[in-house]
C-alpha cells in the first residue's frame, strides 16, 4: 500500500544486483523518501555506517551514511558524483554489510568532493575528509558495481578465501530454484 512503511533486507555477496551499475534517480517523490528512511533503518539495525541502494536490492543511485551515529551527521546522497579525490592516500580497515565478518585494509585518498542531490532533488556540492570521505568512497563504489573484494590486496584475498567461498556457497544454497512443474 502507498503509505506503508518499507522494510529491506541486506543483499549479500555474490547476489548479481551488487555487480550492476546503478541507475540515476529521476523522481523525487514519497517513495524515494520512504526508501531512504528504510535504508537508514536497516543500516542502523545492522550496525553499519553507510549503505548503498544495491545492498537492499535496488539498482538506484542512492547512498545513506552516518559516520558518528548522531542525528546531525546523517547524510543522504542521491545521484552522487565524486568530482575530486585528493589528499594523501590512507589505509583503513573496511568492512561491508554485504560481506559479513570480512574486513580488509583498503587504500584511498583522504578527501573527496561530492556533487549530489538531496531527497528533495536539490543539488549541492560538499567536501569530505577522513572517515566520512572513506565511507562515501566505499559506498560510491557500490553504485558502480565495485565491491570490497575487488579492492582487497592479493594477500587479503587469500586470507579471506574460505569466508568468501562460504558466502558463495550460502548464496547457491538459498538461490530460488525454478518453480516445480505442475502435473
Ligand atoms: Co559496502
Amino acid at each position: 500500500m502507498e503509505s506503508e512503511k518499507l522494510e529491506f533486507e541486506l543483499t549479500l555477496y555474490p547476489q548479481p544486483v551488487l555487480r550492476k551499475v546503478a541507475e540515476p534517480v529521476e523522481v523525487f517523490d514519497d517513495e524515494l523518501r520512504r526508501t531512504v528512511e528504510a535504508m537508514f533503518e536497516l543500516m542502523v539495525r545492522s550496525n553499519g555506517v553507510g549503505l548503498a541502494a544495491p545492498q537492499v536490492g535496488l539498482r538506484k543511485r542512492i547512498l545513506v551514511l552516518n559516520a558518528t551515529g548522531e542525528e546531525p551527521d546523517a547524510l543522504v546522497l542521491i545521484n552522487p558524483r565524486l568530482v575530486e579525490r585528493s589528499g594523501p592516500e590512507t589505509t583503513f580497515e573496511e568492512g561491508c554489510l554485504s560481506f559479513p565478518g570480512i574486513f580488509a585494509e583498503i587504500r584511498r585518498p583522504d578527501t573527496c568532493v561530492v556533487e549530489a542531490q538531496d531527497v528533495d532533488g536539490k543539488s549541492f556540492r560538499a567536501a569530505y575528509e577522513g572517515f566520512p570521505s572513506r565511507i562515501i568512497q566505499h559506498e560510491y563504489d557500490h553504485l558502480e558495481g565495485v565491491l570490497l573484494v575487488d579492492r582487497m590486496s592479493p594477500a587479503d584475498k587469500v586470507r579471506h578465501k574460505a569466508a568468501l567461498q562460504e558466502l558463495v556457497d550460502r548464496y547457491k544454497r538459498n538461490r530460488p530454484t525454478a518453480p516445480a512443474r505442475r502435473r
